[in-house]
């Protein structure tokens, strides 16, 4: 038996869709990739039982509880312990020990570190737990802080919590687990240690009145992370976004991005590439 895709919504249903969502129910999408909200928009669809995707347009008009199903819908909130694994050896080989002894150098007060987009943790975790092991084995003096920010007031609660399927493991080496986790059936925590070195707050990257995590009261960070986002937005979006995080960096400041955005960031132009092949890039054109 041969399947057939269901075809994805035309432009005309997109923007309705996108219509009702900001006139009727005041959620504004507009923002996100056109290619990325047909395919939700389709998904949802099916998902809501409806015959065809006009249907699902009219169904949208008078159904907030679809409205808000569809918003959650366009949250995509996956996330892994070093996800990009050449991303985290360069950090945790180069970036970081770089940064620590350039601190310890030049007697700045700590390094600060940003997970914008963080979803429940794992990569904010995962800086924090590099840090603290360079820390201990080599640069006892040194100081930092990392902030982790997401949209999500859901994501950040499960991220203060600190537990984690197997499937969220896959790249922590077995000594970190032993290290900086305690198991309870198939479920790990996070040590107590590592939790109280992350600073967990609510940040919309789209926000024009905030500039960076309020915690941070300015923002001067040395690395930022933003991994798996810039992707789900329109290319104007993306570049708003990326503005934002350069403002907040260091000159010099190091922003980590994923494999799939990295394209993103070499064309804007304001950043050069850490090294080649991995999505890293320093401050400055
Ligand atoms: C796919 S997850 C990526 C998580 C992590 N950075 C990683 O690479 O594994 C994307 C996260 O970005 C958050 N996000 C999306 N748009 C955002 C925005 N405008 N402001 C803040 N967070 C946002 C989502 O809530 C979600 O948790």
């Amino acid at each position: 038996m041969t399947h057939r895709k269901a075809p994805l919504p035309s432009r005309d249903v997109t923007d309705q869709v996108i219509d009702v969502m900001l006139r009727v129910h005041g959620h504004d999408i507009y923002g996100y990739d056109p290619s990325f909200l047909a395919r939700s928009i389709e998904a949802r669809s099916r998902t809501a039982g409806e015959a065809g995707l006009a249907a699902y347009g009219k169904r949208l008009q008078s159904d907030p509880a679809e409205a808000s199903a569809l918003v959650t819908a366009l949250g995509i909130h996956h996330s892994e312990f070093f996800r990009d694994p050449l991303a985290f050896a360069l950090l945790e080989q180069r970036v970081l020990p770089d940064m620590l002894e350039a601190q310890r150098a030049s007697g700045a007060p700590e390094l600060r570190v940003w997970s914008a987009g963080c979803a429940a943790g794992q990569e904010a975790y995962s800086v924090t737990l590099l840090l603290t092991e360079l820390c201990i084995r080599r640069e006892k003096r040194a100081r930092f802080r990392v902030f982790a920010t997401d949209s999500s007031e859901e994501q950040l609660a499960r991220a203060r919590l600190g537990r984690y399927s197997e499937a969220d493991l896959n790249h922590v080496r077995l000594a970190h687990l032993r290290r900086w986790f305690s198991a309870t059936g198939h479920e790990h925590r996070i040590s107590q240690e590592l939790r109280d070195r992350v600073n967990f707050s609510r940040h919309d990257l789209l926000d024009p009145d905030s500039c960076c995590p309020p915690a941070s009261i300015f923002g001067e960070f040395d690395v930022i992370l933003c991994c798996n986002l810039l992707f789900y937005y329109r290319p104007a979006v993306r570049l708003q976004i990326l503005d934002k995080l350069q403002r907040c960096l260091v000159p010099g400041g190091v922003l980590v991005t994923s494999e799939s955005e990295a394209q993103v960031v070499a064309d804007m132009g304001d950043f050069r590439p850490y090294g080649l092949h991995a999505p890293l890039f320093r401050n400055g054109g």
